[in-house]
């Protein structure tokens, strides 16, 4: 069986109603990274971070995965079927895909400045005095600018591994999540999916929105 490995950003939920970053009305349009998306930041003012991310949580929690999303899954008929995403919503999972990797962390998820430990959080809203059970204030497990990725090396494997490697709505922008594109050496056919996409050498583009075009080509390499 080919290994399919999906590599997502915030375009590919787009469509479900979660507004990416860099494109043009996007979060850091509104926001400076450097007031919300840093330890520093977390340290300086926890309030307005936790309120950032609440705000994120609750349009996570009216939002539903789309197409793009859906289809993905298809896949496993013919292939095997890993994702790996940037982003922190769990609509890849919601849609029923079950090989999901996060770099980014998770939105649904709280964790301990003590210990790393990693609680769900049950609504949308953490708090300041939401604390682990040994006492000590939850903050977002989200990988903030200038913390480690976790999950890169795991993520570097399956890139590795990779026969058919799919990128899908993101700007390449942020490392080293951006770098796993040098990593599919072995793939037979890397392919872009994004409306305003880089050109990159030896990569098939398809200018299109995911909710469109990802269903479009899930069919493509099922009858190939
Ligand atoms: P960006 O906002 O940087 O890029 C979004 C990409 O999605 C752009 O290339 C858009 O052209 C594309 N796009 C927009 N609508 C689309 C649609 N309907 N279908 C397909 N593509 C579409 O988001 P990311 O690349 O995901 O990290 O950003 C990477 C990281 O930067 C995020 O994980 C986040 C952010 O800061 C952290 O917060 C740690």
């Amino acid at each position: 069986m080919k290994h399919i490995v999906v590599f997502t950003g915030a375009g590919i939920s787009a469509e479900s109603g979660l507004g990416t970053f860099r494109d043009s009305g996007g979060l850091w349009d509104n926001y400076r990274i450097e007031d919300v998306a840093t330890p520093e930041a977390f340290k300086r003012d926890p309030s307005l971070v936790l309120d950032f991310y609440n705000i994120r949580r609750k349009q996570l929690l009216e939002s539903d995965p789309n197409n793009a999303h859906i289809s993905l899954n298809k896949l496993c008929e013919k292939f095997k079927l890993s994702i790996i995403t940037q982003n922190v919503d769990d609509l890849h999972e919601r849609s029923g895909s079950v090989d999901v990797l996060h770099l980014h962390g998770h939105l649904r998820q709280a964790r301990s400045i003590m210990d790393n430990k990693i609680y769900s959080i049950k609504g949308s809203d953490l708090n300041i005095g939401d604390l682990c059970p040994n006492g000590f204030q939850l903050r977002p497990n989200i990988v903030w600018f200038g913390e480690d990725v976790p999950n890169m090396d795991i993520a570097i494997e399956k890139v590795m591994q990779a026969d058919i490697f799919i990128i899908i709505g993101t700007s390449l922008n942020v490392y080293p999540a951006a770098s796993l594109i040098n990593y599919a050496s072995r793939a037979e056919r890397i392919i872009l999916v994004d409306p305003e996409p880089l050109s990159y050498p030896n990569i098939e583009i398809i200018s299109e929105k995911a909710n469109k075009a990802v269903p479009e080509l899930v069919e493509e390499l099922l009858v190939l």
